[in-house]
């Protein structure tokens, strides 16, 4: 028997900061040895010719997240298969508290989804849409001591929608918790106004879901943001940002010395709004819905620019799947009338990496480490769970992708293990694929073929974010 339970040899090991050719030797589920050789290890895993990177964290994926009449098509056993067959080992949904509903039992009951289905290691940020002062005094301060380390709050949706003073109190509330607060940057008067008009002119289609969300709305909710937060001195993470102008906004008040984080997802490098108009302006739009929306080729460069030049710190999926053809999904009655009620989201947890290694890492514009930062390492600096997660040193855990950086696949949704019954890169080429996931020293998903068993991944607690202390003494 030798020093290792498993070694990981030939590959070329690739971090946020170096890329090495040397062996990894794991023993109980963490990594034990970075070396030249590693012999003599209980068993072995041949990388040669392979990169072998630390797992995917996937910090903005939703499961299990059903409204009236409408069926997430992702719980925590598909979501997670779908998640590791991507080459994520982490994964980070939500826990919604509906209005009028306790924070605390609203957790309570999502922890039981989780528990012993969860393929991926996970954590549980929080969604407010209630923040009375029992949320914010109580319930929100035990959550994040527990673990709950980060929330988001919305600008837009009806049962979501927190006002201007709602949302001060929240980021009061963050900045005395040292918790992270992400904001979904929409303003919901514009959009409501917009749609009104919109439907009244008869143009209902999934296309118009784009129309009724322009850019700008987008803007004025991240600068209204911005300023809220420069008003409490907290610090924010903007999410999903889906083109020039918001990315603008965030670089405008990372400028300024205000910590300011962006995110950015898939969707907005790869899919624009002509993809919403289906075939001729149908319903088949409806499978790119999500907000904020797919937008052009120029916001495809604006998001290049900040992914590259550190405007972004995160590369997330927003995996918010659900099932095109059903009565209880895109296509259900009251969506065909009109694009309001086409569920906004689309599944993409397992196709972030590839898509972002085909277009960043093969095509040249960003870097490996670049990369790994985008997907990996900052996912767990900013969400409380670095050095455990994210980074491949000695003492972290055994969470590893290997890679083909030279594969060439054509997504198809006969590929993918998700529970949507699509996948919006239908026919989309990609160079760059997972070949193995490993999660804790143990293969999770092995070419093709997810191996690791629902209940395999463990809950995170997360530590509070250094991402998340304010620019001012108290
Ligand atoms: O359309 C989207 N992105 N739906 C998911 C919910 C959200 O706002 O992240
Ligand atoms: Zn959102
Ligand atoms: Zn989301």
């Amino acid at each position: 028997m030798g020093d290792y339970d498993v070694a990981i040899r030939g590959g070329t090991v690739v971090t946020a900061s170096d890329v090495m050719q040397c062996d990894i030797g794991i023993r109980d589920g963490r990594i034990a040895a970075l070396a030249d050789r590693i012999t003599g290890a209980a068993s072995e895993i041949d990388a040669t010719g392979l990169l072998v990177m630390p797992g995917g964290i996937d910090s903005h994926v939703h499961l299990c997240q059903n409204s009236p009449g409408i069926r997430m098509a992702d719980d925590f056993v598909t979501g997670s298969m779908a998640a590791v067959a991507g080459g994520n080992t982490t994964i980070i949904p939500f826990a919604t508290q509906p209005r009028g509903a306790s924070l605390r039992d609203s957790v309570t009951q999502y922890q039981k989804l989780a528990e012993g289905n969860c393929i991926a290691d996970y954590g549980i940020h929080l969604i407010i849409t209630d923040p009375t002062p029992s949320i914010l005094g109580q319930e929100l301060p035990a959550l994040v001591a527990d673990g709950y380390t980060s929330f988001k709050v919305f600008m837009t949706y009806d049962e979501m929608v927190l006002n201007d003073r709602q949302l001060l109190d929240v980021f009061d509330v963050a900045r005395r918790e040292k918790a992270l607060v992400m904001v979904h940057c929409e303003g919901y008067d514009s959009i409501k106004f917009m749609t009104e008009r919109l439907e009244a002119a008869g143009r209902t289609a999934p296309y118009y879901h784009g129309k009724s969300r322009p850019e700008l709305v987008e803007r004025e909710a991240a600068h209204r943001a911005i300023s809220h937060a420069e008003l409490v001195d907290v610090p924010i993470m903007i999410v999903h940002v889906s083109g020039r102008q918001a990315m603008e906004q965030i670089r405008w008040a990372q400028q300024r010395g205000l910590k300011v984080y962006g995110e950015t997802c898939p969707q907005y490098i790869s899919l624009t709004e002509e993809d919403m108009k289906g075939n001729n302006c149908d319903e088949t739009g409806g499978k790119y819905v999500c907000s904020p929306p797919p937008r052009d080729r120029d916001g495809w460069d604006a998001i290049w620019e900040g992914l590259r030049t550190g405007v972004f710190q995160t590369f997330s999926s927003d995996h918010c799947p659900f099932i095109y053809d059903s009565a209880e999904g895109k296509l259900n009655p009251k969506g065909k009338q009109s694009f309001r009620y086409v569920p906004n989201g689309i599944p993409g947890v397992e196709t972030r990496l590839p898509i972002l290694f085909s277009e960043g890492v093969s095509k040249g514009r960003i870097t490996l480490e670049q990369f790994v930062a985008l997907t990996s390492t900052n996912h767990a600096k900013i969400y409380g769970l670095y050095p455990q997660k994210g980074s491949i040193a000695v003492g972290a855990d055994a969470d590893l992708v290997l890679w083909d950086a030279n594969r060439t696949v054509t997504i198809s949704q006969s590929l993918l293990h998700h529970g949507s019954d699509y996948t919006p890169w239908e026919g989309y080429e990609v160079t760059g694929w997972p070949v193995k996931t490993i999660l804790r020293g143990d293969v999770v998903y092995d070419d093709g073929k997810v191996v690791g068993k629902p209940g395999g991944g463990r809950f995170l607690k997360r530590a509070l974010s250094p991402y998340a202390v304010p620019n001012g003494a108290d």
